[in-house]
């Protein structure tokens, strides 16, 4: 079933990565595996609750939650992006999920007030928010006192080599520059110590935790996460998509030979740290 449209959700960048993402869904969720435990058990959820997943994409969190609140509960996947939540609802339907249903919307105006839900999460998408802070207040609006949310971003780039250099060589090479790695909006807008933390207390969060946890990305060689970005990293994606095709090679050719770095005898693994910031709603003496 196609998803449910949102007032103001025209064609998004993201629609260009859809496919590519979904196609990437097994190495997706594996180098995911163990930050989507913590999130999942962060948010509280259990069987029979109701869950809210914002920045959905193709569903790969999602089917987990499907799985984890069982057929007396249930998923809504939100995207901004109507390309990717339909490959969410097909890839939800092929793993047997029935609890699952999308709406297409721009995290930052969800329109879910008074909606209820027993908790929210969000896997990767909170940064691309160019206003992270009504993302989360939406969030906040749509679940019930007490209820949990959960969200994972990247860390610092420090700690994300192979990112860092994804972005700061597309964006030499499109002769741009940034003028902080935390410009609102990128990948690494919510990793800045303390971001996360601040924004959730401004939304209205108590309880409120930022762990990192680290995700390593395990590919036979480079060029193996280069095919993965090429097709599925939106962002760099975007940056690059405005040169000329062989100027874009340019550009992928040098980030494989600084990406080289990270092969060993084993393949290739590149480091990464996210963060999973949590809270419940409500006042820090309420119950849940
Ligand atoms: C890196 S993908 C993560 C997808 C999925 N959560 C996962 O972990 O596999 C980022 C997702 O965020 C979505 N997104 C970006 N900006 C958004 C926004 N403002 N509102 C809702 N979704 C957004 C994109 O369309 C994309 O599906």
């Amino acid at each position: 079933m196609a998803p449910t449209a949102a007032a103001g959700v025209q064609h998004h960048p993201w629609d260009k990565a859809a496919e590519g993402w979904s196609r990437h869904s097994s190495l997706v969720n594996s180098w995911l595996h163990d930050v989507t435990v913590r999130m999942l058990s962060s948010a509280s959820i259990a069987e029979g609750g109701r869950v809210l997943d914002v920045a959905a994409g193709a569903g790969g969190q999602t089917i987990d939650i499907a799985r984890r609140v069982g057929p007396g509960g249930a998923v809504l996947a939100v995207d901004i992006s109507a390309r990717i939540l339909q490959l969410a609802s097909e890839n939800a339907h092929a793993a047997g999920v029935s609890n699952v249903t999308t709406q297409l919307a721009d995290a930052q105006q969800l329109g879910l007030a008074g909606a209820s839900f027993d908790a929210a999460v969000s896997r990767l998408g909170l940064m691309f928010c160019p206003q992270p802070v009504l993302a989360l207040r939406e969030m906040a609006a749509a679940l019930r006192p007490g209820g949990r949310l959960a969200a994972v971003v990247f860390s610092q780039p420090q700690a994300n080599p192979c990112v860092a250099i994804l972005m700061t060589t597309a964006l030499r090479h499109a002769g741009r520059t940034a003028a902080s790695p935390f410009e609102p909006g990128t990948l690494f807008s919510l990793g800045k110590p303390g971001v996360l933390a601040e924004l959730l207390e401004l939304a209205g969060f108590s309880d409120i935790k930022v762990e990192p946890v680290t995700a390593p990305m395990h590919l036979p060689s480079s060029r193996h996460y280069l095919d993965f970005i090429r097709s599925s990293g939106s962002p760099i994606m975007e940056i690059l998509a405005p040169l000329p095709v062989p100027a874009q090679n340019d550009a992928w050719a040098d980030m494989e030979e600084q990406l080289n770095r990270f092969t060993s005898a084993d393949g290739w693994c590149g480091p990464n740290e996210l963060l999973v910031g949590s809270g419940r709603l409500g006042a820090a003496d309420a119950t849940a």
